[in-house]
């Protein structure tokens, strides 16, 4: 009754002061996931959309890929090396966070280990008192960039290698080292290279990752097989027309998987397992005297092929002998940087009345078709109606105005999980693009030249579940079609 009377005096009360009752309605709820979901840590990994690795250590001095072991430390001598050097060149092109390799398969160590003196400590290179990890991290944490290490299993120097206990006892003395002594890390890459007189080496992966999780909270493992990152199947930079964040781990052994499969993944997977697309600026990972960077097409050819593809790129940039980045290579990131910036700083889809086949809570504001242009790329994004049996469309319509383009940007809300299946272009009734899975990121560059229309819709043709669109482009890419034709 008290219930009944106080209920009845607030209405009164409401009544009497003219109270607006009925301005506030509660928000749409948002659509259940689909799993599996990404964790944090994977998706930040996936925003950075270019990451640096920089392979660097007794073969930049041998002009060798692969050093065999019996390497003498003296010949590493980079006279005039400077990280800053390096992470200035990361952050003029964009990149948050660099990789680099402490140890190769030659199993030179570029920091002072306690386990081995086949190390820094045995080189001339500041009297051997130096560390080149430590070098980096302090000018990459001192300008804000994250930091991650790369630690060859696979090493052609070390004794205990093909002793199954004490080899990985050591590689296990090892991580500890990198992983303790110099803060947060937060990338982690392993790969299942393995000696020919020693195949049955074991290396004991569950331990390894277990120990990488137990010391670095926000790490991600990359390998063929993760646990955060997967291997994208090769070392040309291109993911697959179809590329899903899913797959199945349990199908994946380290070292030896299916190419195909890692660079598909597997929209019944079930686990959140996304590919990273290594690949270096040079034809080899270390640097070579007789080598060049890769021409900017090339370049921009593997970022829509990655990137585009719902990756993220792993742009291999080696330090050279004297310790520096060389100039050809800088230069040569800064126009690729420069490119990406004037291909997709403007968005021809802004200014553009946008219509959906239907909308989440009709009533609402918060999964509108206009959700797509905002600059919340992630948790902001278009809703169809649950349950709609119509098919799924957006429409961009210029009104007056011509949009001009040759490349389409689809962004797929992933933190919900990956859905779409496949999807079509129209521009002005016309086909132009057609495709299977969106991901984080979709790029279509247009091969038939530069389309000018006044409506654009793309359709979806197939998803697991609802597909939701948190952003859409259209740009123009000068570099592709240079005459505007
Ligand atoms: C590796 O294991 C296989 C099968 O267990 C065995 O036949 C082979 O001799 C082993 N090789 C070496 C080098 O130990
Ligand atoms: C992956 O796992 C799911 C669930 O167990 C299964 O339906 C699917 O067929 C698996 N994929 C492959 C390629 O085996
Ligand atoms: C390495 O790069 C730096 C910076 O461009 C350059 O000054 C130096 O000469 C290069 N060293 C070699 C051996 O090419």
């Amino acid at each position: 009754m008290a219930v009944f009377w106080s209920f009845w005096f607030m209405l009164t009360l409401l009544e009497t002061f003219k109270f607006p009752v009925s301005s506030w309605k509660p928000a749409t709820t948002p659509p259940l996931p689909i799993l599996p979901l990404p964790s944090a840590s994977q998706l930040k990994w996936q925003q950075r959309e270019v990451i640096m690795f920089m392979h660097f250590g007794v073969n930049t001095f041998t002009d060798s890929e692969w050093g065999t072991g019996h390497e003498d430390p003296a010949i590493f001598n980079p006279t005039a090396l400077n990280a800053n050097q390096w992470v200035d060149t990361a952050i003029k092109a964009g990149i948050s966070l660099m990789i680099l390799t402490a140890k190769h398969h030659d199993g030179f160590c570029l920091w002072p280990s306690k386990y081995t003196d086949h190390s820094v400590i045995s080189s001339p290179w500041r009297d051997g008192k130096g560390d080149v990890v430590r070098e980096f991290v302090d000018a990459a944490k001192v300008r804000g960039v994250d930091i991650g290490l790369y630690l060859s299993p696979w090493d052609r120097h070390e004794k205990r290698y093909g002793k199954e206990i004490s080899y990985n006892e050591y590689y296990l003395g090892q991580l500890q080292e990198l992983l303790k002594r110099y803060g947060s890390v937060q990338e982690i890459w392993f790969d299942g290279a393995k000696g020919s007189d020693a195949p049955n080496m074991s290396y004991y992966f569950s331990d390894w990752f277990s120990m990488v999780k137990e010391l670095q909270g926000s790490i991600n493992i990359f390998s063929d097989a993760g646990l955060d990152v997967r291997w994208v199947g090769n070392e040309k930079g291109y993911a697959g027309n179809t590329c899903w964040s899913t797959i199945n781990r349990t199908s994946l052994t380290i070292g030896s998987s299916a190419e195909s499969y890692l660079n598909q993944g597997d929209p019944r997977g079930t686990d959140w397992l996304p590919p990273e697309c290594d690949v270096s600026i040079r034809t080899g990972w270390f640097w070579h005297k007789s080598q060049k960077p890769k021409p900017l097409s090339h370049l921009l050819n593997i970022y829509y092929k990655s990137v585009g593809r719902n990756c993220v790129l792993l742009l291999n940039v080696p330090p050279n002998t004297t310790g520096l980045i060389s100039e050809t290579d800088v230069q040569r990131l800064g126009e690729f940087h420069k490119a990406i910036n004037t291909i997709f700083s403007v968005n021809y889809a802004e200014g553009c009345t946008i219509k959906a086949s239907s909308q989440r809570g009709s009533m609402s504001d918060e999964f509108g078709p206009e959700k797509v242009i905002d600059e919340d790329h992630l948790w902001s994004y278009w809703a169809p109606e649950d349950n709609s049996n119509h098919e799924h469309w957006i429409e961009l319509d210029g009104k007056e105005k011509i949009l001009k383009f040759n490349v389409v940007r689809i962004q797929e809300a992933i933190g919900l999980g990956q859905r779409i299946k496949h999807h079509k272009v129209y521009a002005d009734g016309k086909l132009i693009a057609s495709g299977t899975t969106i991901g984080y990121k979709r790029l279509h560059r247009l091969d038939d030249g530069v389309i000018y229309a006044q409506r654009v819709r793309i359709v979806i043709k197939e998803s697991r579940g609802l597909p939701l669109i948190s952003s859409i482009g259209l740009h123009f890419d000068p570099f592709r079609h240079p005459k505007g034709t």
